[in-house]
């Protein structure tokens, strides 16, 4: 069976290249039998969403659902969550699955939020709802995510929570108001109620369920916890079927199928991130659930010593355009790429070892603009979306043609066997021969039913269609150069109303039409009323079919067909004007009746500047007169700790885990005071110093106000043991108090149960939160930070700036300095504009010569926290910034703490996305009398 498999597991959806295609056929798996032993199953609670082997049915009808995932707490901007989700429609997707963060929702133990700004999930799940998209929601508690402690509170990652993700009381106690509360918002926008979300996720990637998995041994710590999530869910009314992701298949985590000893904890529907389907046609051996791809690839995440923007190349058009076929092959009818919008790690959201971008080589950049990756999938989608059949995978109407090395770019001319309702026959009939081109696949249809018609075959792909005005019209797409056939039903002459020249051939039952991909669009009219325009690639790209319904089903006579712009999310037709952008467009009518209208070029978009630079000394801690007794401050002398993590036998007291003190993110001070009697024979000559800080930590070190070094970290060293040598006539004083000042670039928590890792520190940010809006995740505890300089409404006498000249030129020695700047903007209305900005390493003005590498720096526009530029690690310089978090007609843009910053124009296009329009006040203040109080 083993060498059989790989193939009868392809079988019938797919077909490798034409030289298997025999032997593929021998392997038989019945082949044509619509009868199914699979009962429709649901989970008792609704009937709503119901499941059987093949697919999810969705108020009984079956749909491939293809998705994609975005993560809201990444764009803190709820206005532009809608541009996002009108980008996955126009993909043809019909689900957006988002994870939600228990650490960004649950600022303290008793407190949750999900009201301001970016934490009003009822915004997003209203959005999701209107824009016509089922949502999947994936709470956590752990959630992953290249994030700091995985998403997890960081408030937990203490050790006085006992294990993390186990049954525990104390964990227990810890995660039950968040999960509450994401039940409690989620509740009302549930298919059964009044919005779309259809499946609800219990924590994540959480393959515990065994303890010994052969043998069927349960893992009953990890089956209390996973059950205390799902009883907590349906105890706040949550209805939709539970779900969970597993990476890899051997797990069968949690699939009542694979549970047939009754251990529980059992979700209703299982997912993998790897090929779930039954290994043979033995369907004894096959599950009773969909198979379901809660993760498959989407783009590839950026470390710090990675490509800037993820590993675009190796996960581009061919990556999407082969692989997401081939899950189709895989008979895969639920599948959700990670990550469709990446979007920013701001502020300390991220795990140490990732970067300020999440741009995840993602279809939609992290700057929202999209290519051709959105391109691609988007032809996929919009064939996903209107082939039913698709959902129901044992008829064999589709012909996945691949070659069997995914590495092979070969150029391969093939005919197929193909099994129709007129028979079997090869195809192409007239054509020479098909052709499979480098490394693509390609999806053939056969039996291909669309309104009342039906294509008996097609060597062209189906890129979708759409009944308007009660006619078909179907869209078929082939490379340029390459050649295409179909077999149309019930036709008997067609003729060419513009575009290139095509062969027709009458046949028994129709029309076979061949033609050769010359580039453009080339219209079809057939005497039995269909249309059909044939496409090359690039065409296809900028083919849009925008839904003229919230139905995330999207009838196909609810549909428009719209050709050239670079997207169409929506558009309106009243006689013959049409309403784009905002504005009337008068439009000419051709003789096969559509509607040509004429939109302007973009407006270009003057690159603004930053001006009237100000700054002031950020580090007067490193001072010996400086007080560190204000509320800012904890003193760290526990003898006792809860964290696990280290031999605290061994470990020096008191113990400095920053997390016990209160402090979680960012940058940290440390303040050590000692006294050297004057009569002393041997003074200290230095210090050791043991930092455990996540990889790409740095940091610097000062004894009564003298530097004595620093480091610039190491993309892969999460621990520094530095000697420092105090300086020789060394300002140490006999007799009296020694401070010594450490700075610690601190990058975050370990993932999974690394995240109760003590980072050995305390720091000087603030307990609690004082900025609801931002978080804890956004500030440190540098001094502008716990002052608030960084905030847009800070604003001193002018006399607290020292006049000093721009950030471009730098500052002589070691320190930290902040730099302010104003960023006026006017942007243009009716332009969806995005800016980012750039760093260029500063100029020493002493020296007159390059500092080169060795500074890091956090930007700060308008208070968040949108950059973290380590020139000495990482290649990542340039920071996208959002609309919202800039104010589009402002004089007073802030922009904080930059090193040799420019600002870039990312792209401005027009659009009915109106990014000047966002009424973005509220995410752009926050500076309150309190902060004075943290000097
Ligand atoms: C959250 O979003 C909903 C839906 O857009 C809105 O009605 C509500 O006012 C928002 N809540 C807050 C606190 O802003
Ligand atoms: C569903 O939501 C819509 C839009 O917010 C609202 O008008 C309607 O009253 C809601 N219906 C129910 C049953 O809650
Ligand atoms: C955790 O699970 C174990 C094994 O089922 C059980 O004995 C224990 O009582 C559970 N603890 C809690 C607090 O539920
Ligand atoms: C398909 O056939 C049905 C039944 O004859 C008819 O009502 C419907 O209008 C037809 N649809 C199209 C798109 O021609
Ligand atoms: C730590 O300092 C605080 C404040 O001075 C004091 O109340 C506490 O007893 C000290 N703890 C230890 C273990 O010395
Ligand atoms: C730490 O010391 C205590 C008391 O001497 C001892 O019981 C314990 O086993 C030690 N723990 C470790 C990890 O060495």
């Amino acid at each position: 069976m083993d060498l059989w498999s790989p193939l009868s597991r392809l079988f019938p959806a797919v077909l490798l290249t034409w030289t298997l295609f025999a032997l593929c056929f021998q392997l038989g798996c019945s082949a044509a039998n619509t009868s199914t032993p699979w009962p429709l199953l649901d989970n008792g609670l609704q009937h709503t969403v119901q499941w059987d082997h093949y697919s999810l049915l969705i108020n009984g009808e079956r749909l491939f659902l293809f998705g994609g995932e975005m993560h809201p707490f990444r764009l803190p901007v709820p206005e532009l969550w809608e541009d996002i989700l009108q980008k996955i429609e126009a993909m043809g997707m019909r689900m957006v699955s988002i994870y939600t963060h228990w650490g960004f929702h649950a600022p303290t133990p008793d407190s949750v939020d999900f009201r301001t700004g970016a934490h009003n999930l009822t915004c997003f799940l209203e959005m999701a709802r209107d824009v016509g998209l089922y949502v999947m929601v994936r709470p956590g508690p752990y959630i992953n995510g290249e994030l700091s402690a995985g998403g997890m509170a960081l408030w937990s990652t203490t050790g006085a929570y006992g294990t993390l993700r186990l049954n525990g009381t104390a964990y227990t106690h810890s995660w039950t108001p968040y999960q509450d509360g994401i039940a409690r918002v989620t509740r009302p926008f549930q298919i059964t109620e009044n919005g779309t979300v259809i499946i609800f996720q219990i924590e994540n990637e959480y393959g515990n369920q065994w303890r010994d998995m052969n043998h069927k041994i349960p893992n009953w710590e990890a089956i209390s916890y996973v059950e205390k999530l799902e009883d907590n869910a349906r105890k706040n009314g949550i209805v939709v079927p539970l779900t969970h992701n597993a990476p890899n298949q051997n797990g069968r985590a949690w699939s009542k199928d694979y549970d047939t000893v009754g251990a529980g904890g059992d979700v209703d529907i299982y997912g993998l991130d790897s090929y779930p389907q039954c290994w043979s046609c033995v369907t004894s051996e096959c599950g009773s659930q969909p198979p379901f791809m809660p993760e498959f690839q989407g783009g590839a995440m950026n470390p710090w010593d990675g490509p800037a923007g993820g590993c675009q190349e190796r996960t581009g058009v061919d990556f999407v355009n082969f692989y997401y076929r081939d899950n189709i092959a895989q008979r895969v009818t639920m599948l959700n790429l990670h990550m469709i919008y990446g979007g920013t790690n701001w502020g300390w959201l991220a795990a140490p070892f990732m970067g300020t971008s999440y741009d995840y080589s993602a279809a939609i950049s992290e700057d929202r603009s999209i290519g051709d990756k959105f391109y691609e999938i988007k032809n996929l989608g919009l064939f996903t979306r209107v082939a039913d059949e698709l959902a129901f995978t044992d008829w064999p109407a589709f012909y996945v043609i691949r070659h069997v090395q995914t590495a092979s770019a070969s150029e391969e001319w093939f005919a197929i066997k193909v099994n129709t309702s007129i028979g079997e026959f090869y195809v192409p009939k007239i054509s020479s021969a098909a052709v499979l081109s480098g490394n693509e696949g390609k999806i053939l249809v056969a039996d291909f039913h669309f309104g009342n018609q039906t294509l008996y075959y097609a060597t062209a792909e189906v890129l979708t269609y759409s009944i308007i005005d009660g006619k078909e019209i179907l869209v078929l797409w082939t490379p340029s150069g390459r050649s295409g056939e179909f077999y149309l039903n019930g036709a008997t002459t067609g003729t060419v109303s513009s575009g290139q020249s095509v062969t027709f051939v009458g046949s028994d039952h129709g029309v076979i039409v061949a033609n050769t991909q010359r580039g453009g669009l080339t219209v079809l009219e057939f005497d039995n009323g269909v249309r059909i325009i044939l496409v090359d690639r690039k065409t296809a790209y900028k083919v849009w079919v925008p839904a003229l319904t919230k139905d995330p089903g999207v009838p196909v006579d609810q549909t428009a067909l719209v050709v050239g712009p670079y997207l169409v999310c929506s558009a309106t037709l009243t006689g013959t004007t049409i309403r784009w952008n905002g504005a009337d467009l008068p439009t000419t009518k051709t003789n096969r009746s559509t509607l040509v209208a004429t939109i302007p070029q973009p407006r270009t978009i003057l690159v603004p500047k930053i001006v009237d630079w100000k700054s002031h000394d950020s580090l007067p801690e490193r001072d010996p007169s400086y007080s560190d007794a204000g509320p800012a401050w904890v003193l760290a002398n526990d003898t006792t700790s809860p964290n696990p993590a280290f031999n605290l036998n061994t470990t020096t007291k008191p113990y400095l885990f920053a997390d016990q003190y209160g402090f979680h993110t960012g940058i940290r001070l440390w303040r050590a005071h000692f006294s050297v009697p004057a009569d002393s024979t041997s003074p200290p000559t230095g210090v050791c110093l043991s930092i455990q800080g996540g990889t790409a930590h740095g940091w610097s070190a000062y004894l009564n106000g003298v530097f004595l070094g620093s480091w610039l970290g190491d993309a892969n060293a999460d621990t520094s043991n530095p000697t420092l040598p105090f300086p020789a006539n060394s300002t140490l004083l006999r007799g009296g108090d020694n401070v010594l000042l450490v700075i610690h670039d601190d990058t975050g928590h370990d993932q999974g149960s690394a995240a109760v890792a003590g980072t050995a520190g305390a720091s000087s940010s603030p307990h609690g939160t004082i900025d609801a809006l931002r978080t804890r995740y956004n500030e440190g505890g540098l001094t502008a930070e716990r002052l608030g300089w960084h905030l847009p409404n800070f604003n001193p006498p002018s006399s607290f700036w020292e006049s000093r000249s721009a950030p471009s030129e730098g500052f002589p020695g070691p320190g930290v300095r902040f730099y302010r700047g104003t960023l006026p903007l006017h942007i243009p209305r009716g332009l969806d504009v995005s800016l980012a900005f750039r760093f260029q390493p500063p100029l020493d003005p002493e020296q007159n010569n390059n500092l080169g590498y060795g500074y890091r720096v956090l930007l700060f526009v308008n208070g968040w926290q949108y950059g973290r530029y380590y020139p000495s690690i990482a290649s990542e310089d340039t920071f996208p910034v959002p609309a919202g978090v800039l104010d589009y007609e402002g004089q007073e843009n802030m922009v904080g703490l930059a090193v040799g910053v420019e600002v870039v124009v990312r792209y401005a296009v027009e659009s009915g996305f109106d990014s000047k329009g966002i009424e973005g006040g509220y995410l752009r203040g926050g500076w309150e009398e309190v902060r004075r109080e943290y000097a």
